[in-house]
């Protein structure tokens, strides 16, 4: 039986970069006839958050995304990390047969600490937590992105050493990349990757004024429309491909390249994409707004998918304390 497991940091606005490069991967994974666990990572979200309001804000907010962009709660459990305590009791177990040394070199870890990141035990301990998560539900697939490569190795290594000590209780995880398409890396509005971190984001529910404005950020040059230009160099171009179709993209392309008069300019082919983004997010908007509109929906919807992730990773846990002598 193949099954999907992934973390989600509670961001709370979640931009087209990681709609494109995670969020999109994590809901056509639900359509392969494996099961699918998606949790939201609020236990881990506490080693950089210090504000209890936001973060409940955040992680509904992050839930009603993946809702609204298609995730179906019958296919995929969907659930809240902190719900299923029972992940904190094989940290600890894990946390006994994991080196000072394997933590040490978590890349993760020391890029935290060098951005001002307070360097607590719980971050150092964060590798750790990720790898209960994962281990908890017998996940045999991790899709994740290649920043988070090494925390499923060091999931694979604790597994390889509670095992070798007690006996088989963990399955070994596989991890699950993106594939290397067009969509791998999502510029910023100012052409960098796009990355909250770095304000050069767009949010993926922008709508209206707020979307013109961003789009209007897009960084372009003073080149007049009919100078010719080679699409391939302009920025817009890596935006308007995400939406549009290929027959599409070749007809403005062509236009621009020949440039001359009636060529299009920067300002038309931003209004293009602004009506593309508007259209391609229309229906997950709509259905934003209805579960809004209705929180007990999705509280219901968060409290079936805690109860059918807490059943396995009861069992998991069982099986783990069984085998160390604990029961
Ligand atoms: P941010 O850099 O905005 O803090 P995260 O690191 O929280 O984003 O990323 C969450 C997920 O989204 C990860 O799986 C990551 O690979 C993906 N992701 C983030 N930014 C991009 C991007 N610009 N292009 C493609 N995927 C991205
Ligand atoms: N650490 C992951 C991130 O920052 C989130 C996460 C927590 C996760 N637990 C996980 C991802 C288990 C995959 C599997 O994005």
């Amino acid at each position: 039986m193949t099954t999907i497991l992934s973390g989600i940091q509670p961001s709370g606005t979640p931009h087209l970069g990681n709609y494109f490069g995670a969020i999109r991967q994590h809901i056509r994974l639900q359509d392969d006839r494996a099961e699918a666990f998606y949790f939201i990572a609020d236990y881990h979200a506490l080693t950089t958050s210090r504000d209890p309001v936001q973060l409940r804000e955040r992680v509904r907010e992050t839930a009603i995304t993946y809702l609204a962009l298609g995730l179906d709660p019958e296919r995929a459990v969907l659930f809240r990390q902190s719900d299923v305590p029972e992940v904190c009791e094989l940290t600890w177990l894990l946390a006994t047969v994991t080196g000072m040394g394997l933590l040490e070199r978590a890349h993760s870890y020391k890029d935290k600490v060098a951005h001002g990141v307070k360097p607590s035990v719980g971050l150092f301990a964060y590798p750790i937590l990720m790898a209960a998560d994962i281990l908890a539900y017998d996940s045999t697939q991790v899709p994740v992105g290649k920043d988070q490569v090494q925390h499923v190795e060091m999931a694979q290594d604790m597994a390889g050493h509670f095992n070798a000590a007690y006996g088989d209780v963990f399955v070994r995880p596989e991890l699950v990349l993106p594939k290397l398409d067009k969509h791998a890396k999502v510029p910023g509005l100012d052409g960098e990757k796009m990355s909250k971190t770095y304000g050069n984001d767009l949010w993926i529910f922008a709508s209206g004024k707020p979307l013109k404005k961003a789009i209007g950020r897009i960084a372009t040059d003073s080149r007049a429309p009919e100078e010719p230009k080679d699409p391939s160099q302009l920025l817009l171009f890596d935006f308007l491909r995400l939406f549009l179709d290929s027959e599409e993209i070749e007809s403005w392309s062509s236009r621009v390249r020949a440039g001359g008069e009636g060529a299009p300019g920067y300002g038309h082919l931003k209004q293009r994409l602004i009506a593309a983004i508007e259209e391609f997010f229309a229906p997950a908007r709509a259905k934003r707004e209805e579960l809004l509109a209705d929180p007990a929906e999705v509280d219901r919807i968060l409290a079936r998918g805690s109860e059918r992730a807490r059943e396995r990773a009861c069992r998991t846990r069982d099986r783990a304390l069984a085998a160390c002598g604990l029961r």
